[in-house]
């Protein structure tokens, strides 16, 4: 397996307020520090990282639609493509059962799938924060940020990966 880099970091919310899934302060840093050009962010809630922002309800984004709907239909090519999706099968799953979701993104695999097909033709470089570590063929893992929030919290991972350069021909 090719190195990469591991940063352990504390998971410390950048705002505390009634929102559950916000970005913790330095997954926050580590995002604004890395990004440039054009990005795309999906699962996007109240953050504002991103020139398109989509979240199935969240008004913070610039378009509200599922990103099942979105990916399937954009041709657009990203810099950046920032993911934080679901992952709490309480309150969210719950908040999101008039739309028929249910559960981890992670652990659905036709969802999962078709975000990776996405991925794999749209963007040089994924952000993806979740409670695993995915791997994505025609990528290589840059860097991860072990994400410790504390207590008996979960502790998630922010992975950066980075397309692998074309072979010269
Ligand atoms: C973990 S939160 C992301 C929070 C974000 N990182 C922030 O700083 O506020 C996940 C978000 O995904 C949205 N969501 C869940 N399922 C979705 C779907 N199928 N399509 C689009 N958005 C979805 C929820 O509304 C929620 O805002």
């Amino acid at each position: 397996m090719r190195k990469f880099e591991l940063e352990a970091i504390s998971g410390i919310p950048l705002v505390h307020n009634d929102y559950q899934g916000v970005f913790p302060l330095l997954v926050h840093r580590a995002i604004t520090g890395l990004v440039s050009g054009r990005i795309l962010h999906l699962y996007s809630g109240t953050s504002l990282i991103g020139d398109v922002r989509i979240d199935i309800e969240h008004p913070n984004a610039t378009l509200n639609c599922d990103v099942e709907d979105f990916v399937k239909d954009d041709i657009r090519v990203w810099d950046f493509v920032i993911l934080d999706p679901p992952y709490q099968i309480t309150r969210t799953d719950v908040k999101l059962n008039s739309y028929g979701i249910k559960g981890a993104i992670s652990a659905n695999v036709d969802r999962r799938r078709l975000i990776k097909e996405y991925l794999q033709k749209h963007t040089e470089n994924v952000l993806w924060l979740d409670q695993c570590a995915p791997m994505i063929k025609g990528f290589y893992r840059e860097k991860l940020w072990l994400v410790l929030s504390g207590g008996f919290h979960t502790v998630r991972v922010l992975s950066w990966l980075k397309r692998e350069m074309k072979p010269l021909l």
